[in-house]
């Protein structure tokens, strides 16, 4: 279908459903066993209501904020997700091109198709902040390599390392369906096997990571990072683990649960949320970067990300209303990347669109004015 008839995150999916190869499609939309955390994901954002305010004079409103201490227009990223040449020869490359005309942060997979080199270093990107997504190697020197190289590009501004990989998740769809033969496949030099489980791309790109991953070795990692450069665990899902986190020196987490692919019947990142505020409120009320305890400078800033299943600028919304400093998008931005640059630059339109709809409806005219009262989550706050 022409973009222009396409006006939501939904008509990305059915776009990308018509259109990409078979393999590329159980690739991207695929989760693990019977897909019920990918679809809790979504649907649980309808059963969180607001609480509008009304006559809050919302003609002018600004969406802008800083996340991890970059200036974006709204509180949306690029979730990192592997392998976006799939779906269209420019790739991740086209990703970070519409993120710096958009002005919001694109998350780098550690297996995306173009290296990290190639994307940041476009003559129309070079001045604009990325995130680099880390797995760490069971070959540790592999890692502190990589990380050196990162390092050495000044526009990746922060650090996210996957701690929810430790095994690859059982994703039946990448697995039955087989790979690719025809067309030129960046998953060519991991050599897909035909074999009896398809040669899954999620499990084949996988093996490389290590499985043995502890607080310790995290701690010393994050010091070798350098503390100019935030650094946070991506897949964290439990209070508990957000106090560690912080307890441990990291700069923050995202509550996700790897959209559904890893470990099936695992709670929508929102629930972890809930979580936080009930067992730790401290971490939100003294550590969100814009509290007044930052602010003085008498805490440090630990920031709470979120993604999985946002397919709207009210689920954004939600999300920040709920302490959230970043709402990511995986699968939503893969499909619009079918139609390119262009493509991914009318997903965050949209989504901006939404959000600053939402926000005016709501009453609301900055992102520091967001806070719990603006939504209704008695239907959940028991799960
Ligand atoms: C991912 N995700 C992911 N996460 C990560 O840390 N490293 C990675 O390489 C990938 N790769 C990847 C590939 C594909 C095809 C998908 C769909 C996802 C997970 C991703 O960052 C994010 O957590 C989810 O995609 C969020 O859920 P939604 O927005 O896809 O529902």
């Amino acid at each position: 279908p022409p973009l222009n008839s396409i006006i939501n995150a939904h008509d990305f999916e059915v776009a990308a459903r018509n259109t990409t190869t078979a393999k590329t499609w159980a690739f991207y939309s695929s989760a693990s066993n019977d897909l019920v955390t990918r679809d809790a994901n979504a649907s649980l954002y309808s059963r969180i209501f607001f609480r509008p305010r009304t006559m809050r004079k919302v003609m002018d409103i600004s969406t802008a904020t800083t996340l991890l201490g970059q200036p974006c227009s709204f509180p949306l990223f690029v979730s990192p997700a592997a392998m976006a040449r799939l779906i269209h020869p420019d790739g991740e490359l086209a990703i970070g091109r519409a993120c710096k005309t958009r002005n919001i942060i694109q998350s780098i997979s550690n297996n995306a198709s173009y290296s990290a080199a190639d994307i940041v270093a476009q003559p129309e990107v070079s001045d604009h902040p990325f995130i680099f997504q880390l797995y760490v190697d069971k070959r540790r020197e592999k890692t502190n390599a990589l990380l050196a190289q990162i390092k050495s590009h000044k526009n990746v501004k922060a650090i996210m390392i996957t701690v929810d990989a430790a095994a690859a998740g059982k994703r039946e769809a990448d697995e039955r369906v087989k790979a690719d033969e025809s067309i030129e496949n960046p998953m060519q030099k991991n050599k897909p096997k035909n074999d009896n489980k398809g040669g899954g791309y999620g499990r084949l790109m996988a093996g490389f990571i290590d499985p043995n991953l502890s607080w310790s070795y995290l701690s010393w990692l994050r010091g070798e990072i350098g503390h100019d450069t935030p650094t946070l665990l991506k897949g964290v899902m439990t209070a508990d683990d957000t106090r560690m986190a912080l307890d441990a020196g990291l700069d923050g987490v995202v509550l996700s649960n790897h959209g559904g692919r890893n470990l099936d019947t695992s709670p929508p990142a929102i629930l972890v949320l809930l979580e936080i505020h009930r067992r730790f409120p401290e971490i939100i009320r003294d550590h969100h970067p814009s509290s007044a305890s930052v602010q003085a400078g008498l805490t440090k800033p630990f920031s709470i990300l979120i993604d999985g299943g946002i397919r709207r600028g009210t689920d954004i919304l939600k999300c920040v209303c709920l302490g959230a400093t970043g709402v990511g998008v995986g699968r939503p931005v893969l499909y619009a990347t079918g139609y390119g640059q262009e493509g991914v630059e009318q997903l965050i339109d949209i989504l901006k669109d939404e959000f600053e709809v939402a926000m005016k409806n709501c009453g609301l005219t900055r992102i520091e004015e967001c806070g719990p009262e603006y939504v209704n989550t008695g239907d959940i706050d028991h799960l």
